[in-house]
């Protein structure tokens, strides 16, 4: 059985950030766990090297973890890895890849520890082929095609820059073999950096038997170490993801211009259309049409829902249900199927029961709504007294209530079942059921006031 270790214990310094490099997302997820996933079923143990400024807590509690502070280099990163599985005997096999190049699959991985078994060799390793092999590790052989050494690009003189196989940093060894090469590892090099690509040359010295697998994928980035290579790299995953959701039914009108990320499911009959981003763990049934231009975020959305330039995040919607243009559904909103929210109407921690509508121009936070109720244009919840810290007071709305327009609800407050405001009201008082509540100065008219006014103005 083969044993995982992922290094990713580096700073990243060339990602210019505080956040460590492997914690950058792709597609809304750490880097660091594509990595895994390409290990995790060929592996009986996965061990990750990380730094203790990556918070254990992102990890599952399963996950065997090993810290390397400071980062003194990739192969002291290893020996690190090696520590947490000390026990393992010395013909274990140790597969070691780096956690930041999420562009290995399993199946390259499978394809590697294959052709290890296959080649009776001590080491295996993966290379590529590269048109812009700068900043990696080439991979010098000789006359005959052997394996002579990695050189990093930082050490290597103008003819082994030219060269064009490069180290992927995927590679599998046995565990003795690793142990003994790495206790000769030293650090003199332009990085003074002990690298586990010199282990190898060291093995191949002893006359040992290594091999190199090159890889069948041209890819424009082995490893992210900068921005742009996070982007290149996210391009792919991205348009990985859009290529399976549409050949399983999902209709994307204009998939440059649209972002999915990794956890996001949605069902056939979906229509995405442009400038739409779905996050998190977003789920989408059958036929509902996004966007344009909705961004939708660790939310459930029910069938045949439409959500056009909105908001909607950490909510669960309805089937049935219209959202937008220009809605903000914000986080902890339950709406049941056929709800309405409208043009610039704002919501928040409100639960809407079915066939509610509030149409347009309203902000409704921390209220209840029964069913059937309407809420008329420009309606809004005073929730926040501002006397009570952050205390936000809730609305109830029962069943069948019409809220006329610009009716102003001040929390806490409830209005029973099929009651009536008039329009303009301001609401303080517990509306009871089937009454209608006007809250606002009675109209008066006086008759014949221009003219009055005009003469006195002479
Ligand atoms: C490394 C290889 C290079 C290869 C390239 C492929 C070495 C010396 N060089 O270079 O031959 O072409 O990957 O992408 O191995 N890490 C640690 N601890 C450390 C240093 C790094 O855990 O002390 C981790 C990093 O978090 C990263 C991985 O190892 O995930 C690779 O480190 P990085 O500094 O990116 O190495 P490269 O310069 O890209
Ligand atoms: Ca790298």
């Amino acid at each position: 059985m083969i044993t995982s270790i992922i290094l990713a214990a580096g700073i990243g310094k060339r990602m210019y950030s505080s956040t460590p490099k492997v914690l950058h997302k792709i597609c809304g997820r750490e880097m660091i766990f594509y990595s895994e996933d390409a290990v995790r079923n060929i592996s009986e143990k996965v061990v990750l090297v990380i730094s203790k400024s990556i918070p254990r807590e992102i990890f599952k509690s399963g996950e065997i973890l090993a810290y390397q502070d400071p980062p003194l280099g990739t192969g002291d990163a290893v020996k690190k890895g090696l520590e947490a599985v000390s026990a393992l005997p010395g013909d274990s096999l140790i597969l070691i890849t780096t956690g930041d190049n999420p562009l290995i699959k399993e199946e390259d991985i499978v394809k590697l520890v294959d052709f290890h078994l296959n080649g009776n060799n001590q080491i295996s390793l993966l290379s590529a082929i590269s048109d812009n092999p700068s900043g990696l590790g080439r991979v010098i052989k000789d006359a005959n095609n052997s394996f002579v050494k990695i050189v990093e690009e930082k050490d290597a003189n103008d003819e082994e820059k030219l060269v064009k196989e490069i180290n992927v940093g995927t590679y599998i060894f046995r565990k003795d073999v690793l142990e003994e090469a790495l206790s000769e590892v030293g650090n003199n090099n332009t990085q003074k950096e002990y690298y586990l690509t010199d282990s190898l040359e060291i093995v191949k010295k002893k006359g040992m038997k290594i091999g190199v697998l090159t890889w069948n994928k041209v890819l424009p980035v082995y490893g992210i170490n900068n921005r742009y290579e996070l982007y290149e790299a996210t391009r792919l995953i991205q348009q990985e993801i859009l290529v399976s959701l549409m050949k399983n039914g999902v209709t994307v009108i204009n998939p440059d211009t649209v972002v999915i990320d990794h956890g996001v499911k949605i069902s056939n009959d979906v229509t995405i259309n442009p400038g739409t981003m779905i996050e998190g763990s977003t789920k989408v049934e059958s036929g509902c049409e996004l966007g344009p231009y909705a961004r939708v975020v660790n939310s459930v959305i029910g069938k045949n829902t439409i959500i056009q330039f909105s908001v909607v995040v950490n909510s669960l919607v309805g089937e049935n249900c219209t959202i937008g243009p220009f809605a903000h559904v914000r986080p902890e909103n339950i709406l049941a199927n056929n709800v309405k929210i409208g043009t610039f109407v704002e919501v928040k921690k409100s639960k809407f029961n079915e066939h509610s509508k509030a149409p347009h121009l309203s902000y409704i936070g921390d209220a209840t709504i029964g069913k059937n109720v309407n809420i008329g244009a420009g309606t809004i919840t005073c929730n926040f007294s501002g006397l009570e810290g952050d205390k936000k007071n809730p609305t109830f709305i029962e069943d069948d209530v019409f809220i006329g327009s610009n009716s102003t609800l001040v929390a806490p407050i409830t209005i029973r079942k099929g009651s009536y405001t008039a329009a303009g009201s301001v609401i303080t008082d517990e509306v009871p059921e089937e009454s209608l509540a006007i809250g606002r100065a009675k109209q008066v008219n006086k008759e014949g006031w221009v003219k009055r006014r005009k003469k006195s103005n002479g």
